[in-house]
């Protein structure tokens, strides 16, 4: 598709009222301490600014190797540094070969671009941010892979009458404020029978309201809950779904050394006390909301999971 075309598309997607944000009803989550953080320009500065930064500090960003999801340690390679291409690897091999997918929140695309290479998939990703879904597209186009991006809400988002095989919601859903209402929109995307993958970081249920490491969290990655597994799976069955397969990932994952994290967060404390408002503040609230992570995946008061669910017919 013609950058222009992209463009004018984009334009019209994001004119539509963000889902995600509009949902205030009550939120589903042990750890959900009644601040809403949250608001429709929080998320999209949140993710028109993060993409932007990747693409300064690391250049031209290769979906295959660029993520903006955890990167894990590799079962078959422990050894091996942690890498963001674990996670598509192993969320790839929950989809049916020549499934159509839908990525919800699909980031720089690159769970949806394996497929299409690897699995045969074709479909739709859909994110907020417009580097984002014009970097996917044109790796779509430079590599002839029969998947296409929209940068918009997937909760609103026109997609016609089509559903989807399978529906992919990798670390995207936390940000919804009613968990329940955002699982029941994106599965009701789904043929009877298809798929739907969820992965996240799920709250253990020590985890309490006021904990400081989890509001940093939860104000610093705009999450106005954080659900536990069980809360997550009161969910699916709300939406009709039913659990065929979880996992938990947490093993995968090694949060930094406590001094190295230490150090980082007094360097973003100080940058964050003299930042205003904008873009390059949102950067470092994400970066001190993902340090105050860690520090609960060290405390063992966070599971990073994947939950595989069918629609029931
Ligand atoms: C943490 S990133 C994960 C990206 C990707 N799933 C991955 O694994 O790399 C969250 C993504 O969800 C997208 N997102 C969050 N809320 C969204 C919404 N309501 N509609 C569309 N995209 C959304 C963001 O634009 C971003 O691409």
């Amino acid at each position: 598709m013609p950058g222009a075309e992209v463009a004018a598309r984009a334009a019209a997607i994001r004119a539509v009222p963000m889902g995600c944000a509009a949902q205030r009803s009550v939120p589903v989550g042990s750890y959900n301490p009644g601040v809403e953080p949250l608001t429709p320009s929080d998320l999209r500065v949140f993710y028109d600014a993060l993409p932007a930064e990747m693409v300064a500090r690391f250049g031209p960003i290769d979906p295959d190797r660029h993520a903006m999801h955890r990167a894990l340690i590799d079962p078959d390679a422990p050894e091996a540094p942690a890498s963001p291409a674990v996670l598509n690897r192993l969320a790839a091999v929950q989809v049916p070969e020549g499934a159509r997918v839908l990525d919800a929140g699909c980031g720089w695309g690159g769970l949806l671009l394996r497929l299409a290479r690897l699995r045969a998939a074709t479909g739709v990703g859909i994110t907020l941010s417009v580097l984002q879904a014009e970097t996917a597209n044109a790796h779509a186009a430079a590599h002839a892979l029969p998947v296409r991006f929209l940068a918009g809400d997937y909760l609103t988002a026109e997609l016609g009458e089509a559903r989807f095989d399978a529906v992919t919601c990798i670390e995207t859903l936390i940000h919804c404020a009613d968990k329940p209402a955002a699982l029941a929109r994106v599965a009701a995307r789904l043929r009877p029978g298809g798929r739907l993958l969820l992965v996240d970081d799920m709250a253990d249920p020590a985890l309490q309201p006021g904990n400081p490491d989890g509001e940093r969290f939860r104000s610093g990655w705009l999450c106005p809950s954080v659900p536990t597994a069980a809360q997550w799976r009161d969910a699916m069955v709300g939406a009709g779904l039913r659990l065929v397969h979880e996992q938990d990932l947490t093993p995968l994952y090694r949060p930094r050394p406590g001094e190295l994290r230490t150090r980082l967060t007094l360097e973003a404390d100080a940058a964050l006390a003299r930042l205003p408002p904008g873009p390059a503040r949102a950067v470092v609230q994400g970066e001190r909301g993902g340090l105050a992570l860690e520090a609960l995946y060290a405390a063992g008061l966070m599971h990073y999971r994947m939950m595989l669910a069918t629609l029931q017919s």
